[in-house]
């Protein structure tokens, strides 16, 4: 894995995990989301009544596909070509389109626009999000309707673990790995509590809600869960 070009390797870390990333996911294998993360972002984009879901890094389309199920017209993009695939090839009645943030950035439009919700489930990865995040509701040509939200599920800080600052990490999926040695590393950015409050700040939202799904025996918060208009 580059460190030079962390968005590169971001990429490729997808691109080479894919197939182990939809076994994962689609096993259950992930405990976090099975015992809270999954239903707190579903129910996070439901509480806004959205008609249409843009899903932003969808990977292999558990959430368009669960958000289909309750009538909700769903996008889903990502920039892994056997990601969206895979999700394709899943079926659910969301639709799924090969888009890197980079070509959202380059044409707000690309995914269609007038969704009432953006949704991202552990899907900002990167250092510079302020293009991205403005381009999603850039008045005219950007995916979100007038007075629609985005909705952004990440690690919570302290799940992610020392030190508390902004900067590049490695994700090695060790928990899923089971030694096997299957997965390639995955750089990304962590980020404090305050800096993701910055971070929608400057890039044009106004915090609407902040909640911290737990772990349902122990209490540990396990992500932080946004939602802005
Ligand atoms: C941890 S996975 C989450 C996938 C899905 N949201 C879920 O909840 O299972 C992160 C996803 O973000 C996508 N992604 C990361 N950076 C991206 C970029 N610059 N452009 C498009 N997709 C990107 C990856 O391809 C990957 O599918």
């Amino acid at each position: 894995v580059s460190a030079a070009d962390p968005p590169a390797a971001i990429a490729a870390s997808w691109d080479a995990n894919a197939a182990a990333w939809t076994g994962a996911v689609r096993a259950g294998a992930i405990a976090s989301r099975r015992l809270a993360t999954d239903a707190a972002i579903t129910a996070a984009v439901l509480a806004r009544r959205p008609r249409r879901v843009l899903d932003l890094g969808c990977g292999e389309g558990w959430l368009a596909r669960r958000l289909a199920t309750e009538r909700v017209e769903v996008v889903g993009v990502d920039g892994s070509a056997a990601l969206v695939e895979a999700a394709a090839a899943a079926g659910g009645g969301a639709t799924f389109l090969r888009l890197a943030y980079e070509d959202l950035i380059a044409d707000p439009g690309a995914a269609g626009t007038g969704f009432d919700v953006v949704a991202a489930n552990f899907a900002l990865l990167a250092e510079d999000l302020v293009p991205l995040l403005s381009a999603l509701r850039r008045p005219g040509d950007g995916p979100l309707a007038a007075g629609g939200a985005l909705v952004v599920q990440t690690l919570h800080p302290l799940a992610a673990g020392p030190p508390y600052r902004d900067g590049w990490r490695t994700e090695d999926f060790r928990g899923l790995d089971g030694g096997e040695g299957r997965w390639r590393p995955m750089p990304w950015y962590f980020r404090t509590l305050s800096s993701w409050v910055a971070l929608l700040r400057e890039a044009g939202y106004a915090l609407d809600d902040l909640r911290e799904p737990a772990h349902p025996g122990t209490g540990d918060p396990l992500s932080l869960l946004a939602t802005a208009t």
